[in-house]
């Protein structure tokens, strides 16, 4: 993985502003971004949307989803294969709205790794932040679920959630870096997310329905970037 910290990951889930040409100008808009602030900007998307956004703009894209089967006779699996045919970096991973038990978490990182894809798999509670890590993903994303699409940030509200998922993880002995989301809705919360100790944060409402989408991105890029130096 040679993605530049700090990190921002857009999730486009499901919001109809999001599919398609939605995906595309959303898309634009993060690649544009990014160019000019020199974050490193991912685009989660759906993974109907891979080939459209990786074969048409610069930035990283990431399924919402894998499976953790490989080639061969699964029916309407999501490879890791396959999405790597289609253009993308890689792939969120127990999202909680697309969440996977124990044995198929460890079985989809592997999976991407198989095939040299970036995995950011999810957790909601520190817990299972440690968990996950022993996996030794390319990013941990910490996400409380009561949060996610409140506009309350979880950098704000349930910091030390953040903070004992980063220590458990360093208690293992390992240095997966930490990303977090849920209810982040402003340069603030990025701020906020990086002092805790994360290297970038994922955002999915606040973006996709910004009345202007340019100038939210562009204040968060810049805030995640001056604090991420700062630190
Ligand atoms: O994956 C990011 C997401 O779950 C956070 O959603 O709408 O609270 O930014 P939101």
């Amino acid at each position: 993985m040679n993605w530049t910290l700090p990190v921002v990951i857009l999730n486009f889930k499901a919001y109809r502003e999001a599919i398609g040409p939605g995906a595309e100008r959303l898309a634009y808009v993060a690649e544009t971004v990014s160019r000019e602030t020199g974050v490193t900007v991912a685009v989660a998307v759906q993974p109907t949307d891979v080939y459209r956004i990786s074969s048409r703009h610069e930035i990283p894209v990431l399924a919402q989803h894998v499976d953790p089967q490989r080639e061969g006779s699964w029916t309407g699996h999501v490879t890791a294969l396959a999405l790597k045919e289609a253009g993308a970096a890689g792939s969120l991973v127990n999202h909680s709205e697309r969440r996977l038990g124990a044995s198929e978490i460890a079985g989809a990182v592997e999976a991407l790794r198989e095939e040299g894809l970036v995995s950011v798999v999810c957790a909601d509670t520190p817990r299972v932040a440690r968990a996950v890590a022993a996996l030794e993903p390319d990013f941990v994303a910490i996400e409380p679920p009561e949060l996610i699409g409140t506009g309350i940030s979880v950098s704000k509200a349930k910091p030390e959630v953040v903070t004992d998922s980063i220590a458990r993880i360093r208690s293992l002995g390992l240095n997966v870096p930490v990303v977090c989301g849920a209810g982040i809705s402003g340069p603030d919360d990025v701020a906020r997310a990086i002092e805790l100790g994360t290297v970038g944060v994922l955002i999915s409402s606040a973006y996709v329905k910004a009345r202007d989408p340019q100038s939210f991105l562009t204040s968060v890029c810049e805030a995640a970037l001056e604090t991420f130096r700062r630190r």
